[in-house]
C-alpha cells in the first residue's frame, strides 16, 4: 500500500493509513478542494461527493463566468484565504502593502517524500525509520502577490495519524502582514456532530465537555502565552451516537505549547468546518521578500470504532513518533518531590531526611522544588537568579547531592526559567529583560514577571546560570515549571510593527531553550509542569516525556483530570503522585490505597513528608512501590480502556490497560459512595481475546474474554467511601486451560 498516491488524470491525492483514508483533488481553476477523511476505501476515489448548486449570495470566482454553481462559499476546501468569497472561518489572513487582503490560492505542483517531514524550531512528530512514514507537499500559490503556501502532510501508516502543517513563503517583491495562519483547516461534509472538548481551571484542569455542533462558529483557545489550563488545544468531532466503542470520530491534537484557536463551524450547506492554530489575536508577522512562516503542526486521527480508538492512536503515535526521551519506554524512577512536605520552608537536614525515609521504602529518585535558589522564602522574590541559597542549604547544592547519590537515589531539581522576580539580582541588573509594555506598569501574576525569552541574550544568560548548577551536580532529572501566564507583551528587542510577533517568537525561545536542555542532558529526564497541568500538550511532549498533571493532588478529582487527559494524552505522560491526607488542596481524606491506585496511572511518586509518615503507612507505601514496579510496563505501553466515566451512573471511575497482545489486562478504578442497601455495579471490560480464558489472579476466577467483555463483572461493594477497585487477568495458555 502506498501512503501516498497522486493520479495525474483525476488529479486526486490519496493519503493512506492502515485504516484511514484521506482524499482531496485538483479542481476546477486549480482550486484544491476536500474529498473524504475517514474509513480506508481501497482504490475508490470519493469525487461523486461534491454537488455544485446555485446558492444565492455565495459568489463565484471571476474565472467561473456564468457558472453559478461554482463558489468557493460552499465547496469543502483543503486551505482556504481570506478575501476571496468563502466567507466561513478561514486558513490564511494576509495584508499586502495596499492594504487589501485578497488571496487566491491555486495548486502549483506538489511533492511526495520519503520520510516525515520536520520543522526547524518546533516541535513536530518524526519517523524512527524512514518507513515509518510518508510526506506530501502541496504549494499553492497566488499568482498576483507571488504569496505561497506550502501544505506539508505527513502520513503514519502504522498509527493512523495524518500530520499537517504549513509554510507560508513571501515570494513576491513586497512586505506583506502575516495576519493568521491556521495549521489545519478541515471540512467534514456532515451536520449533526458533536464536538468533545476539554476545558478547566489551575487544580481542575481537562475537563471533559461533549456538545452539539451548532451552526455559527463554536471557539476554543487560549490567548494566555500558553496552551493553558482553561481549555487544551485539541478536539474530537465524532458522530451524535457515538460512544467509547461505537460510531465515526475524529481527532485534532496541536504540537503547540502557546496562544491557540480551535473552530468549528456548521455553514449554510450544513457542512462542518474545523480551524486549528496559533491564536491570530495579537498576532503578526512581518514577511519580507524572500522570507517564510512555519505554521506549527496539528496531529489528526480517525476512527470508525468509537473514541477509545481515536486515544490510542494519539497515544501510539506519541509514544513512538513524539516523544524523543529515552525515557519513553523505560522504567521512570519513582520519586519522592519535597513541595507538599515543606513548601518554601526546608534546610538541608530537612531534604536529607525525607530522602532517607524515601530510601527506605524503595525511592528511587529525590526532587527538590521551589525555594532552593536566590532569596526565594515565599513567591515573590528569587526567581532568574540561579544559584543555590547557602542560608537554606548549608554546605552547598553538591554535597547534598552528593548525600543523595550516595544513598543509591537519584536526584533532581525545579526551575522555572521563563520568569523573573522584579526582588531579584538578575532583576535589579537588568530590568528591561521582562516582557513589559514601555510607559506601563506590568500586570503581575504571582508576584513575578515573564522574562522575555524571545531574545536569545536572555534566554542564553538563564540556561548558562543552570547549566553551571546542573553541571555541579550531576542532576539526573529537571522540573521546568512556569507558573504564570504571558501578559504585557512587547519586546524592546523588536520594532513598533513587529510586537505582533512577540508571543510566538516567545513560545520558539522556550523550545530553544528546553532543546538547549535535552540535547546538553540527553540522559535527562525531563518533567515539564505549568502550575500543575497548564501546559500539557503535544508541544511539551517532544521535549519532556512527562507533565505534571494538575497541582492538585486529591485522588478523587484526579479522577476526573486523569480521565480527561487520556482521551489525548498517554497515561505514562501524566506526573501523578500520592499525597498527604487531608489532603492540601481539598481537604478530603482517602486511604493510601485509592491514592496509589489513582496515582499508579501515571508516573508514580510521592509528595508528603515522609519522615513524619506512619510506620504503617510506610509499609504500604514500601508494597505500592514494589507492586508500581511490577505493573508499570502495561501502564506504560498497553492500550488504556476508559470503562466508565465521571458522572456517570456506575458510582465508579474505572480504567483498564490492555497489553498488545492482549495476554494480561489490568482494571483499576475508585468506586465513589457507599450507600446503604447498595445496588451491583457491573463493569464490561474492552479490548480483550473474546475465545480466550483469563483468571483473575485475585480469586483464581477464570473467564472467557467474551464474558469479562459481554456479561461484565461486578464491582465489589464498597465498604467505605472512595475504595479503590483492583482486577487483574492473565489469559491462560492452551496448557493451563487443559489443566483445569
Ligand atoms: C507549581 C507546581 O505545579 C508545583 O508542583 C510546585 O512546583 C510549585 N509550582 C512551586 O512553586
Amino acid at each position: 500500500m502506498d501512503p501516498i498516491k497522486f493520479n495525474p488524470q483525476t488529479r486526486v491525492f490519496t493519503l493512506r493509513t492502515r485504516s484511514t483514508m484521506y482524499q482531496m483533488q485538483i479542481e476546477r481553476y486549480d482550486t484544491l478542494v476536500h474529498l473524504y477523511y475517514g474509513a480506508n476505501l481501497g482504490d475508490a476515489e470519493i469525487v461523486h461527493r461534491i454537488v455544485n448548486l446555485d446558492r444565492g449570495f455565495s459568489g463565484n470566482p471571476y474565472e467561473a463566468e456564468d457558472d453559478r454553481r461554482f463558489s468557493l462559499d460552499v465547496l469543502p476546501q483543503e486551505y482556504t484565504a481570506e478575501g476571496n468569497g468563502d466567507y466561513r472561518i478561514q486558513g490564511i489572513e494576509i495584508r499586502h502593502p495596499d492594504g487589501s487582503n485578497c488571496l487566491q490560492l491555486k495548486y502549483r505542483s506538489h511533492k511526495i517524500l520519503p520520510g516525515k517531514y520536520s520543522l526547524p524550531g518546533l516541535p513536530a512528530l518524526f519517523a524512527r525509520d524512514s518507513s515509518d512514514a510518508s510526506t506530501l507537499e502541496i504549494l499553492l500559490a497566488d499568482s498576483v502577490s507571488g504569496v505561497e503556501v506550502k501544505l506539508l502532510y505527513g502520513v503514519f501508516p502504522q498509527c493512523d495519524v495524518i500530520t499537517r502543517a504549513v509554510e507560508v513563503i513571501n515570494n513576491g517583491s513586497s512586505r506583506i502582514a502575516l495576519k493568521k495562519a491556521m495549521s489545519l483547516e478541515l471540512d467534514i461534509p456532515k451536520r449533526s456532530l458533536d464536538m468533545i472538548h476539554f476545558y478547566g481551571r489551575h487544580n481542575m484542569e481537562r475537563q471533559t465537555e461533549r456538545r452539539p455542533v451548532c451552526h455559527g462558529i463554536q471557539t476554543i483557545e487560549s490567548k494566555r502565552g500558553m496552551s493553558s489550563h482553561h481549555h487544551n488545544p485539541a478536539v474530537i468531532l465524532c458522530d451524535r451516537t457515538a460512544t467509547e466503542d461505537y460510531g465515526e470520530c475524529c481527532g485534532v491534537v496541536f504540537v503547540y505549547s502557546g496562544n491557540f484557536q480551535c473552530q468549528v463551524e456548521l455553514d449554510q450547506a450544513e457542512q462542518t468546518r474545523l480551524t486549528m492554530g496559533i491564536h491570530h489575536s495579537n498576532f503578526s508577522f512581518r514577511l519580507n521578500p524572500g522570507e517564510s512562516f512555519i505554521a506549527p503542526e496539528a496531529v489528526l486521527t480517525w476512527s470508525g470504532k468509537g473514541l477509545e480508538q481515536i486515544s490510542h492512536h494519539f497515544h501510539d503515535a506519541f509514544r513512538k513518533h513524539l516523544i524523543r526521551s529515552s525515557y519513553v519506554n523505560r522504567h521512570r524512577p519513582v520519586l519522592v518531590n519535597n513541595w507538599e512536605a515543606t513548601y518554601f520552608q526546608f534546610d538541608e537536614k530537612k531534604l536529607y531526611g525525607i530522602a532517607k525515609a524515601a530510601k527506605d521504602i524503595g525511592i528511587e529518585l529525590f526532587v527538590l522544588d521551589d525555594g532552593w535558589f536566590g532569596k526565594r522564602d515565599d513567591d515573590i522574590s528569587g526567581l532568574g537568579d540561579w544559584y543555590v541559597n547557602e542560608k537554606k542549604i548549608h554546605g552547598g547544592l553538591p554535597a547534598l547531592v552528593q548525600r543523595i547519590h550516595d544513598l543509591g537515589m537519584k536526584f533532581g531539581i525545579w526551575i522555572e526559567p521563563e520568569m523573573i522576580s522584579e526582588d531579584s539580582d538578575l532583576y535589579r541588573a537588568h530590568p528591561d529583560w521582562c516582557l513589559k509594555v514601555p510607559g506601563r506598569n506590568p500586570m503581575t501574576s504571582r508576584g513575578q514577571l515573564n522574562l522575555d525569552v524571545s531574545r536569545k541574550e536572555v534566554r542564553d544568560y538563564v540556561m548558562g546560570q543552570i547549566f553551571q548548577v546542573l553541571d555541579a551536580c550531576q542532576v539526573e532529572y529537571v522540573k521546568w515549571d512556569v507558573n504564570r501566564a504571558v501578559s504585557n507583551v512587547y519586546s524592546l528587542s523588536l520594532p513598533d510593527d513587529r510586537q505582533g510577533e512577540v508571543l510566538h517568537r516567545h513560545m520558539l525561545g522556550v523550545y530553544d531553550m528546553m532543546e538547549q536542555l535535552v540535547s546538553r542532558y540527553p540522559d535527562l529526564l525531563l518533567e515539564t509542569c505549568a502550575g500543575g497541568g497548564g501546559r500539557f500538550d503535544a508541544g511539551m511532549l517532544y521535549y519532556s516525556p512527562q507533565i505534571w498533571c494538575s497541582d492538585n493532588t486529591d485522588a478523587i478529582d484526579r479522577l476526573e483530570v486523569q480521565y480527561g487527559t487520556s482521551f489525548l494524552y498517554p497515561v505514562s505522560t501524566m506526573g501523578a503522585h500520592v499525597s498527604v491526607c487531608p489532603n492540601h488542596q481539598t481537604g478530603r481524606t482517602t486511604s493510601m490505597d485509592t491514592r496509589a491506585a489513582v496515582a499508579m496511572s501515571g508516573t508514580f511518586g510521592y509528595e508528603l513528608d515522609l519522615e513524619h509518615m506512619a510506620d504503617e503507612d510506610k509499609k504500604l507505601a514500601a508494597a505500592q512501590i514494589k507492586e508500581f514496579k511490577r505493573i508499570e510496563p502495561l501502564i506504560q505501553s498497553g492500550d488504556y480502556y476508559r470503562i466508565t466515566a465521571p458522572g456517570d451512573d456506575h458510582n465508579a471511575v474505572v480504567w483498564s490497560f490492555v497489553a498488545k497482545d492482549k495476554r494480561k489486562a489490568l482494571v483499576l478504578g475508585v468506586t465513589l459512595r457507599k450507600y446503604a442497601n447498595p445496588p451491583i455495579t457491573l463493569i464490561h471490560l474492552r479490548g480483550l481475546e473474546a475465545d480466550a480464558q483469563y483468571k483473575e489472579t485475585g480469586s483464581g476466577h477464570v473467564y472467557t474474554g467474551a464474558v469479562l467483555m459481554y456479561a461484565g463483572i461486578p464491582l465489589p461493594v464498597p465498604e467505605t467511601d472512595y475504595q479503590a477497585v483492583r482486577f487483574e487477568f492473565v489469559m491462560l495458555s492452551c496448557l493451563d486451560t487443559l489443566m483445569l
